[in-house]
């Protein structure tokens, strides 16, 4: 392939993880290291519950939960790239067996089984996807959002300093 081949491969890649995924939910920001593990320990994560990550980028979120949490994750991602490249570092990791990543968009799955759900996004998708995890989330499933809020969800418990919120469905039960 050629050197302009190559660069056009370069631009549609990043036009595809930074500027159309704005559109349809979020662009790719990764949440640090200590967010990912906050996030988890604020949501109680417990071995064998559910977790699913809304927009799981590289996988690390559903990684640690996986790993360092006990849980079972599925990881949703609507970026080609990060789809693949999320599926190679679980396989080469041997998680495959506790974590699975699904292609597409978040909104077009059914997550009632969840125990807990994970986002990074942005405030306008926060707003839109309320409506789903009020309608399909199990009344002890707690929704972890990283920076962004959910004005109708019921607030649990929050943590200023790293911009971490805890949630549960309206009318849903305290953990
Ligand atoms: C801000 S990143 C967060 C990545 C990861 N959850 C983390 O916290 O490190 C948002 C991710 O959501 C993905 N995304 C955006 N809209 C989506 C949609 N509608 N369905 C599935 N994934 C989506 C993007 O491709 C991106 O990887």
């Amino acid at each position: 392939m050629s050197y302009l081949g190559i660069l056009l491969l370069i631009i549609l890649a990043v036009l595809i993880s930074f500027v159309w995924t704005q559109f349809v939910g979020a662009p790719w920001v990764p949440s640090s290291t200590k967010t990912v593990r906050t996030m988890l320990t604020m949501a109680k994560v417990k071995p064998g519950e559910l977790v699913y990550d809304l927009g799981c980028g590289d996988g690390r979120i559903i990684i640690m939960a996986a790993r360092h949490f006990g849980a079972l994750a599925v990881g949703i991602e609507i970026d080609p790239l990060r789809y693949l490249w999320s599926q190679i570092r679980i396989r080469f990791l041997g998680l495959s067996d506790r974590v699975s990543i699904k292609y597409g968009n978040f909104y077009k799955y059914d997550l009632s089984q969840a125990d807990v759900i994970t986002c990074y996004l942005l405030q306008d998708t926060n707003k839109k996807i309320a409506t789903k995890l009020n309608r399909e989330l199990k009344p002890r499933a707690r929704v972890v959002s990283n920076t962004f809020t959910f004005p109708t969800l019921s607030l649990l418990q929050k943590n200023k300093e790293l911009g971490i919120f805890i949630y549960k469905k309206k009318n849903g039960n305290r953990v």
